[in-house]
């Protein structure tokens, strides 16, 4: 039943697996071990989620360091990074190579130098987050597009989503009898990507893992292209006591890129001083 996807080296990959960011450390081995009973056999872990004694971000940090303190923050070389990857691969230990939070432009920049093209990009994709421009980049050069976040991670406190919420998703969910998580999670699926819900209920895992043997129709597909996605520099302003009220923050909060990875960002430490050039304007 699980769909697998293969990648430009011929492994293959698991359409849908579990995510386990923001999975409490006393949950996530209850969540994995009902998961892997389920049939999921893809897990998206981390050093970085706290829960597990790899990594993640085109940024990195000082050997041994914990935590995103700004003057843990090293110079990125993201070309002899990848070196370190290749030779994972020439030796066998990994059957593929890939990156995360990579923008189109850092994609781009590293498949000019690499002997071994990354095999999948994992990034923030959900109906509100579509990614059209690096999705469409990904696919030209076969760098398969790995989603998380799929449902708008509506768990975390300091990040507002909407994404279970939306319209477009709950009017698809009632004609279809399943649920918005279903349908976001189905939406990324058949655009190709695999996607990685993070759940420590079992009743969830079941029901995000419910996603094979059925689709979502062509014209109710369409719709998704209607979901507005929010871009950073549209900024909404209101007139208030005759002054103008920037509402940006707001508009991030309610749709956008949610993670935005304001931790790597730094005046003077690491490689990244503004959130546009860790994105390459992408946000
Ligand atoms: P829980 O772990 O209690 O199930 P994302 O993968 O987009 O980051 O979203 C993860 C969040 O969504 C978690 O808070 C998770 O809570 C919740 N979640 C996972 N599956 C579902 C579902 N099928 N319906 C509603 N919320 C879900």
């Amino acid at each position: 039943q699980i769909e697998l996807i293969e990648l430009n080296t011929g492994a293959k990959i698991p359409s849908l697996g579990l995510g386990t960011w923001q999975s409490d450390p006393g949950l996530v081995a209850q969540a994995v071990a009902a998961a892997i009973k389920v049939g999921y056999r893809h897990i998206d872990c981390a050093q970085v989620y706290g829960n597990e004694k790899e990594i993640h971000w085109p940024a990195p940090m000082k050997k041994g360091s914990v935590g995103f303190k700004p003057e843990n923050l090293v110079q990125p070389n993201i070309p002899s990074t990848w070196k370190a990857m290749e030779a994972l691969y020439d030796s066998g230990k990994a059957r593929a190579i890939g990156v995360s939070n990579f923008s189109t432009k850092k994609l781009a920049d590293l498949l000019e130098v690499a002997r071994i093209p990354p095999a999948v990009n994992q990034v923030e994709c959900h109906p509100s987050w579509q990614q059209d421009k690096l999705q469409a980049f990904c696919k030209s050069k076969g760098v398969h597009l790995s989603g998380y976040s799929p449902l708008g991670s509506p768990g975390t406190t300091w990040v507002k989503s909407e994404v279970l919420k939306q319209p477009i998703i709950n009017m698809i969910a009632e004609k279809l009898g399943k649920t918005p998580a279903q349908v976001a999670l189905r939406w990324g699926l058949q655009m190709g990507h695999s996607v990685l819900p993070k759940s420590t209920s079992e009743a969830r895992i079941k029901e995000n893992f419910d996603v094979f043997g059925w689709s979502i129709p062509e014209d109710l597909f369409a719709k998704f292209s209607e979901i507005q996605q929010v871009r950073a520099d549209l900024t909404c302003e209101i007139y208030f006591h005759g002054s103008i009220v920037k509402f940006y923050d707001w508009w991030f909060l309610l749709q956008a890129r949610l993670l935005r990875g304001t931790s790597f960002v730094h005046e003077t430490y690491g490689g990244y001083r503004t959130i546009e050039e860790l994105w390459d304007g992408e946000i």
